[in-house]
This record gives C-alpha cells, sequence and structure tokens, in this order.
C-alpha cells in the first residue's frame, strides 16, 4: 500500500528523518532489532524463517534441465514487513545467487550457511509491501532431516522428486521457510518437452515450444513452504473430476501405474468421506503424484498440499492419511515444528477411522493393541506435546501416542462432541495457524468435562501414561 512506502534512507542520509530513527536504525552492525534476522524463533528449529516480515505471495520461475541437473530460476516474493526493516534474511540452501532486487531497484546480499541477507537500498517501512526477487541458478541439492531421512530437491532417474518437511523447501527457492508465514503461490516450470512438472494447486497452463514444455500452477490458499513441491519426470497424468466436482490431477510414475491403480481409484471416495467427517475440502483440487523414487527415501509420503507426493505406490490407508492432512496440517498448520502431532494425530485417526469403516479394528482396539504392545521401544520415548529435539517431530509418538490422545477425548467428551471438533476445528482454524494451547481451548470450550488432566498425561507426561479407568 503506497501510504506505509514511505521509505528510511540510507544510515547517514541526513534527510527529514527522525534522530531518533537514525539511531535505533544504524547501532552497531546497522541492522536494526533481531526481527529481520535469525529466524522466528522456532523452539526445535531457531534458524528456520524470519519474523521480521511475511510473505503473501510466492511467483517461482523454475527452467529445469534434467541432464545436466541445472537449475535456471527466478523468485519474485511480495511480502509486508513487520517492523522497519533496513535488512532481512530469507532461507536458502545452495545454489547461486546472482542478483537480488527489491521493489525494482537491486540490493545488496550476502549469504551466510541457509540465510540469504538483502540489503535493500532503501530501508522498509513496518506495514510497508515489498517485492523482493531473486535471480538464481545451480544444482539443487537433497538434504537430511534431523531425523536422517532424506528430503528437498531429490534426484531421480527421470527428473525429480521434491518434498520438504520440514526444511527441505529452501534447497530449491528463497523463501521464509517456516509454517508460521503462509502464503500463495504461482509456479512456472519449464522442463524439457515429454517430462512433467507437477506443482501445487491447480495447472493454469501447459505450453510447448522450442522442445520444451512450460507448466503453470496456481495455488491460490495459503501454504506452508514444506508443503510446496515441483516434482519432475516422466508420468501419466490423469485429469478428472469427483462426482462432487473437485478437479483431480493425478501424475504417476509409470514403474508404479500398476501397483498404484486400485488404491488410486480410491482417492473420490475417500474425499468424499473424509469432507463428511472433517468439513468441507479446504482447496480448490485434489490429487497425488506418485514418483519412482531413490532407495534412501525411506519414508513413503509428504501432504504437499493439494497433491500428496508418495515415495513409490502408496497403499489406501496412506492415501487417507495424506488426504486427512489437507485438513490437519495444510488448510490448518502449526505454529511451531513442536506441534506436528496437531497434523499426525489426526492423520493417523483417520486411517483408524477408515479402517473401522473397511471392517477392521475399532479405535479403541488400535489404541489397546498399542497401549499392550511392547515391541517399540519408540512408542513411549517422548510425549508428543513436547518433542523436545528437532529429529523427533515426525516420529512415532506423534502419530501414535498423538492419535491415542484423540481416542481418549473422544472417551472423554463422548461421540457427539467428538465428531463435532474433528469438523470445527479445521473450520475454526482454516488456512491459519495453531498450537497445543488452541486445540485445548478449543475442545475444553466445548464440554463440562475437565480435560486439562487428559492433555497433561497424553500430551506432556514422559513415559507411558496410566490408565484410568
Ligand atoms: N508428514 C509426513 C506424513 O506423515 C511424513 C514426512 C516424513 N518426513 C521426514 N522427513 N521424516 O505423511
Ligand atoms: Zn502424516
Amino acid at each position: 500500500s503506497a501510504v506505509n512506502r514511505r521509505p528510511l534512507r540510507s544510515c547517514g542520509a541526513t534527510a527529514a528523518l527522525s534522530v531518533a530513527l537514525l539511531l535505533s536504525s544504524c547501532t552497531s552492525s546497522g541492522v536494526r532489532g533481531a526481527a529481520g534476522s535469525g529466524g522466528v524463533g522456532d523452539p526445535l528449529f531457531p534458524s528456520l524463517g524470519n519474523g521480521g516480515y511475511q510473505v503473501r505471495h510466492y511467483g517461482l520461475d523454475l527452467d529445469y534441465d534434467i541432464k545436466k541437473r541445472h537449475l535456471d530460476a527466478t523468485a519474485d516474493l511480495t511480502a509486508v514487513a513487520k517492523t522497519d526493516l533496513r535488512s532481512f534474511q530469507l532461507d536458502l540452501q545452495g545454489l547461486r545467487v546472482t542478483e537480488v532486487q527489491v521493489d525494482g531497484e537491486k540490493a545488496e546480499f550476502s549469504r551466510k550457511g541457509h540465510k540469504l541477507t538483502v540489503r535493500p537500498a532503501e530501508g522498509l517501512r513496518k506495514g510497508a509491501e515489498f517485492r523482493t526477487r531473486v535471480d538464481y541458478d545451480g544444482t539443487p541439492q537433497e538434504m537430511k532431516d534431523p531425523d536422517q531421512s532424506t528430503e528437498g530437491w531429490v534426484k531421480t532417474r527421470d527428473g525429480a522428486f521434491v518434498s520438504g518437511e520440514p526444511a527441505g523447501s529452501m534447497t530449491w527457492f528463497p523463501g521464509n521457510n517456516h509454517p508460521q508465514d503462509k502464503a500463495t503461490y504461482d509456479f512456472t516450470i519449464t522442463v524439457p518437452k515429454g517430462y512433467t512438472a507437477v506443482a501445487n494447486g491447480e495447472l493454469r497452463s501447459e505450453r510447448t515450444a522450442k522442445g520444451h514444455t512450460t507448466f503453470r500452477w496456481h495455488s491460490g490458499r495459503p501454504m506452508a513452504s514444506y508443503l510446496a513441491t515441483a516434482t519432475i519426470g516422466r508420468f501419466e497424468v490423469h485429469t478428472s473430476r469427483t462426482p462432487e466436482g473437485l478437479p483431480l490431477y493425478v501424475a504417476v510414475d509409470p514403474a508404479e501405474a500398476k501397483a498404484s491403480k486400485k488404491p488410486l481409484e480410491k482417492l473420490s471416495e475417500i474425499v468424499k468421506w473424509e469432507t463428511k467427517l472433517f468439513g468441507p475440502y479446504p482447496f480448490a483440487s485434489s490429487g497425488a503424484i506418485v514418483d519412482d523414487t531413490p532407495k534412501r527415501i525411506d519414508w513413503l509420503a509428504l501432504e504437499s498440499q493439494t497433491k500428496p507426493v508418495y515415495a513409490g505406490a502408496p497403499d489406501t490407508v496412506t492415501l487417507v492419511h495424506e488426504m486427512a492432512h489437507q485438513w490437519f496440517g495444510d488448510s490448518v498448520t502449526p505454529k511451531t515444528w513442536a506441534d506436528t502431532w496437531l497434523n499426525e494425530s489426526f492423520a493417523t485417526y483417520a486411517e483408524w477411522l477408515w479402517e473401522e469403516r473397511e471392517g477392521g479394528k475399532t479405535p479403541q482396539q488400535q489404541f489397546d493393541a498399542l497401549y499392550k504392545d511392547t515391541k517399540d521401544p519408540d512408542r513411549w520415548a517422548f510425549p508428543p506435546g513436547k518433542p523436545g529435539q528437532a529429529k523427533n517431530v515426525t516420529g512415532t509418538p506423534v502419530y501414535e501416542r498423538g492419535a491415542m490422545l484423540l481416542q481418549e477425548l473422544r472417551n472423554a467428551v463422548g461421540d457427539k462432541t467428538f465428531f463435532t471438533i474433528l469438523r470445527e476445528w479445521p473450520a475454526e482454524y482454516r488456512y491459519r495457524n495453531a498450537d497445543a494451547q488452541d486445540f485445548i481451548d478449543f475442545c475444553q470450550e466445548r464440554t463440562d468435562e475437565d480435560l486439562e488432566p487428559l492433555f497433561k498425561k497424553w500430551l506432556y507426561e514422559k513415559g507411558k501414561p496410566e490408565l484410568t479407568d
């Protein structure tokens, strides 16, 4: 907005700036305050993201040479300054930055680790909307998570498998790489003819010229960076609509086509069933990306927004899990990485409800079986609400004990209130962020039971919770 666009001059300028502002802007390092640097203050990933601004929109223009594994790219970010900024930082791991512009003017930049520090020619005022354009290129590298699994831009035989939980998006685009900063996205991805580039949202156009095809994808609802994908390869593409009219885009690596066929036929039915349980599907389209991936991708799937990515043919229950994340995780996103149980407990509980529907165990039987089982030493390794270490954010307790917590909640509040919570929680926090306390408060408002002991025991206390009857 023009009103907020009043620029701050460079340090030392004598123009009509207040002395106070000059002092606060130009002391010591010249970088004003911590807001423009460091991370957003995540308890488990303190160096991720930046609290000084909020991105509204990412325009990512990616040109990928599959043979040379070379990416030639431009990121065009529209953001709002949350405070006066002399400089700010983006997250970008590897690659070469050739130029940065802020509001059309060349900006100075420097790099250290995964931090790209940008110093605009003119400082930015709190509340100002500004555009940052980063030109960059190189060979994106995959990265290892704290839990030693592989993520980021992962080379495949015929392109790249791209997934970013928790940190991997910074291997292929510069951004505010923290779930708190949700933005809309446009992707323009150019690949050699014969290959397909699949990103989040809806396909706006697909044009081939001079041996290259450009795919334009639009993701019009806020999305956390870890949910972005730009998976590239040779794919069999099936587009359709659910009977309710939701567009589906399903891309399958031919090597996985046979094994994927049956489960993927269930996609419509899963969306419909989950819509009944969780309320309106939050996005304008859905689908799946099934790729043939290297062996070191030892986990199966990620709930990338609108189109989960599957590292190999998924089974139906995995589809159910990733689709449930569209409500729990993608639409309602944790405020920090300490709250992944808000994603995984619901996605796991969705599996339990599906299995029951298919004539399998009831959720209570799933609970009992896990409670009794002594084979998995990880099950009680940490309480899901206090993962404590970065490697735990997708650890077993976040899934299993998280779902057990939901079963205990169901037992405490009764079916009617429980299933109301399953629908109203995603409605209340749609497209936003939430944390454990938000959920606890939300549930407490809907019942006369005192839920504090239950949450304390299942979410925060170490060791195996004791059962009360
Ligand atoms: N959120 C994904 C799921 O539950 C799991 C991602 C695992 N990623 C990882 N780097 N360990 O479907
Ligand atoms: Zn999950």
